[in-house]
């Protein structure tokens, strides 16, 4: 075989590979049954526990959330504006406790679950020390709790729903 021919049939075979490693690929990729099969893993069933309110509690704690989310927003625009007391004010006020002074819904307490509770707490108690590393000049401290605070939120989203029964 001359040399021009070797290099010919070299060509044409990673053709043939490039080919044949394509059909696969988009066979596996495209495929409408894998498409459908993971569609019946039950994506329109909510299987996280809910959390019953009555209406006042349910918008009470919706706008408690929303508050959360506001709080990681100043946060954030604090640091870049480089005002660390601004976020350990900020911080603080989510911490463990701050919310004694707010007017909760009756019943408001008595109806979340305990596990709920856990993570609202371990929530609470990150913002806390949030607070005090951001008091103590600890940015690197207080990154590392905002990590566990937003851990929280994380986690709890993924267990638990909030329902409303009136
Ligand atoms: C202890 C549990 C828990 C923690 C901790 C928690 N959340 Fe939530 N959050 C919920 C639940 C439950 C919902 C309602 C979800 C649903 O019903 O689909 C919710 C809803 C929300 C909503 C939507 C509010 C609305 O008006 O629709 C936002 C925004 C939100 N959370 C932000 C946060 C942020 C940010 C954090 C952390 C800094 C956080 N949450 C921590 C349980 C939690």
């Amino acid at each position: 075989m001359g040399k021009l021919q070797a290099n010919v049939l070299i060509v044409l075979m990673a053709g043939i590979l490039a080919l044949l490693a394509w059909s696969l690929f988009a066979d596996g990729e495209g495929a409408p049954e894998a498409e459908s099969a993971a569609s019946e893993v039950g994506a329109t069933a909510d299987r996280r526990e809910p959390v019953l309110f009555n209406a006042e509690q349910h918008q009470f704690a919706l706008a408690q959330m929303r508050g959360l989310l506001e709080t990681i927003r100043d946060l954030d625009a604090a640091e870049m504006a480089g005002d660390t007391a601004r976020m350990a004010q900020l911080a603080r006020e989510e911490g463990p406790g701050q919310a004694q002074g707010r007017e909760h819904p009756a019943g408001f307490h008595e109806a979340l679950p305990d596990g709920f509770r856990a993570m609202n707490r371990a929530m609470r108690q990150a913002f806390g020390v949030m607070a005090s590393d951001l008091d103590g000049g600890d940015l690197q401290g207080y990154r590392e709790k905002r990590q566990q605070a937003l851990g929280n939120c994380v986690a709890c989203h993924e267990s638990y729903r909030f329902e409303a029964y009136l």
